[in-house]
């Protein structure tokens, strides 16, 4: 029997605190969507100590269509693709499949491990030579260390570390448990796996630009026994050209990402593409504020750095609000530990 947390007094909110007690539930492993729906209602109805600045309304996920394959689409022209190959919708399936884009007329196969879903995958001349932070992640020697020390190291800057952050993060994502999650730029699946096991979720998608770093998360998958392999996929894709159809994901986790991306903007702005109204992006990263702000021309300083670097460099907390409302995200709310931020903001509802 797995286990997970069911709910956690950690931080209150925009202040450093410590984990409360928690209470455990039991899940199954490879929980039905029946099964999970119970579950989450089991939770909800018990669960009093999510962290939360506003109360938001219990929206259970019910879009079926959600947790099914149609949720991939071509990231050329946004169209929906034609399966061909193993039916079922699990982390094996990239081995014997391939999608194809009836519009393009282009296929995206399978690589063993992962579906390759960039625009440029298939070619054979041209490679992409991405931002140095982006390349940096896909040197093998990164895949491995990562979950074996690096991410550790995060923890000097205020991370409070995988457990509790995903107990954190619980409470942002409470209003669409039971839906279908992107993890976006997951490195090694840390958060992904954390997902897949807890059962909160009928569909997984752990999502990143590095192949080596989906290639380790496959290996540490083979290596636990029980996982729930069925609803999780591994797909490489890059941040600012999302291989989903618009507005037809719940939630997109994107942990100590952002500000690895060349574009914070076009990767925000494309996960609210994808997202349902009403659906939640989550995400974590080192924060600059506070003194650091308060020298004379540090905005500039970071941009002559980045122009430098060819990477973007950390934002501060009211630019992270300020991004997420350009790109049509409401309802920012962030919760704070030294240099760590975790912020949510949701795709507004139609009505
Ligand atoms: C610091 S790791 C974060 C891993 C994990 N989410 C965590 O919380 O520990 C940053 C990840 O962003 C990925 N990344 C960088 N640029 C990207 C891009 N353009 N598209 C998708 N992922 C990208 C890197 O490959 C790397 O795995």
């Amino acid at each position: 029997m797995a286990t997970i947390v069911s709910s956690s007094s950690f931080f209150s909110v925009s202040l450093p605190g410590r984990l409360g007690n928690s209470r455990r539930c039991s899940v199954k492993p490879n929980p039905s969507p029946i099964f999970i729906r119970k579950f989450v209602a089991k939770i909800r109805a018990s669960s009093t100590a999510f962290v939360e600045t506003k109360p938001s309304e219990p929206s259970f996920v019910e879009n079926e269509a959600s947790t099914s394959k149609n949720v991939l689409a071509c990231p050329i022209c946004y169209k929906p693709l034609t399966w061909i190959g193993d039916s079922s919708l699990s982390i094996e399936s990239a081995a014997g499949s391939s999608l194809q884009c009836n519009t393009c007329k282009k296929t995206y196969s399978g690589v063993g491990t992962h579906f390759d879903m960039t625009a440029a995958s298939g070619s054979k001349d041209y490679g992409e030579l991405m931002s140095p932070a982006t390349e940096f992640f896909r040197m093998p020697f990164m895949s491995f260390i990562y979950e074996r020390g690096w991410r550790q190291n995060f923890v000097w800057g205020g991370f409070p570390g995988p457990e509790k952050e995903f107990e954190l993060m619980k409470g942002y994502l409470k209003p669409v448990l039971g839906g279908n999650i992107i993890d976006a730029s997951c490195g090694s699946g840390l958060f992904s796996r954390i997902f897949a096991k807890s059962g909160l979720f009928s569909l997984v998608v752990a999502l990143d630009y590095s192949e080596n770093m989906l290639k380790q998360c496959y290996e540490f998958v083979q290596q636990e026994s029980n996982f729930p392999k069925e609803n999780f996929l591994l797909v490489r894709a890059d941040i600012s050209r999302l291989p989903f159809a618009s507005s037809s994901i719940d939630a997109v986790h994107a942990g100590a990402a952002i500000h690895c991306w060349s574009s914070p903007s076009t990767g925000v702005a494309e996960i609210s593409r994808v997202l349902r109204p009403g659906g939640v992006f989550v995400g974590t990263t080192y924060i600059v504020d506070g003194p650091f702000n308060l020298i004379p021309f540090s905005r500039l300083l970071r941009q002559n750095m980045m122009q430098i670097s060819g990477s973007y460099t950390f934002l501060s907390e009211r630019e992270i609000e300020d991004l997420c409302r350009a790109c049509g995200l409401v309802d920012f709310k962030c919760t704070r530990n030294r240099g760590f931020v975790m912020f949510t903001a949701t795709k507004p509802s139609q009505n």
